[in-house]
């Protein structure tokens, strides 16, 4: 045993332990949500930060996971201006039957604004999932006074609820 012995040890013990330090400190997973990466290649917004745009959203994938009783519940915020039943009743908002992969403002008794008219689109999953995280954000001009739903999982439940309404 000799001090040079000894001082390698020691190198080596400290740079065994600056490793665990960087770990503890720098150690980023990518961003998951729910076990799934985000890819959002259609709906990416200009002033988004790189950050922002490396959350992509692989849509079908969060379904997988989707609470449709929870989807039900939170389907109560939306009854007040809409119906979700087959009569297809006008009420302040269009009926929702049906209305994922439906095309956009299709309802001919319905009065929509200029802006949801316009739109000439389905409701996909993904286009719904985007509009219903702050409607007068994403679409300019829409007329339903709602403020949105800022949780993934919440929209992604209530989503699935929607498209159980077929
Ligand atoms: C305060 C009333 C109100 C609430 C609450 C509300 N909406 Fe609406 N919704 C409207 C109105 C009004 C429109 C028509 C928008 C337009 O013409 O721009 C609309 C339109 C829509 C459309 C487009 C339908 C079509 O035929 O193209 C969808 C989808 C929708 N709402 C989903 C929802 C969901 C899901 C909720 C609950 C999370 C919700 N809305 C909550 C009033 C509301």
């Amino acid at each position: 045993m000799n001090k040079y012995f000894l001082s390698i040890m020691s190198i080596l013990i400290l740079f065994q332990s600056f490793r665990v330090l960087d770990e503890i400190l720098y150690h980023h997973d990518d961003v998951e949500v729910r076990g799934y990466k985000i890819i959002d290649k259609e709906n990416t917004r200009n002033n988004e930060t790189k950050e922002e745009v490396k959350i992509e959203l692989d849509i079908e994938n969060l379904f997988t996971n989707a609470d449709l009783k929870k989807g039900r519940k939170l389907s109560k915020q939306c009854a007040s201006c809409h119906d979700f039943s087959k009569n297809l009743s006008i009420k302040i908002g269009p009926p929702l039957w049906g209305i994922v992969d439906r095309k956009t403002a299709i309802i001919a008794d319905y009065k929509y604004s200029k802006s949801l008219s316009k739109v000439k689109r389905n409701w996909t999953k993904l286009e719904l999932f985007n509009f219903l995280e702050e409607p007068k954000e994403y679409l300019k001009g829409t007329s339903m006074m709602y403020k949105g739903l800022k949780k993934i999982d919440d929209r992604i439940d209530l989503i699935s609820y929607l498209e159980s309404l077929r």
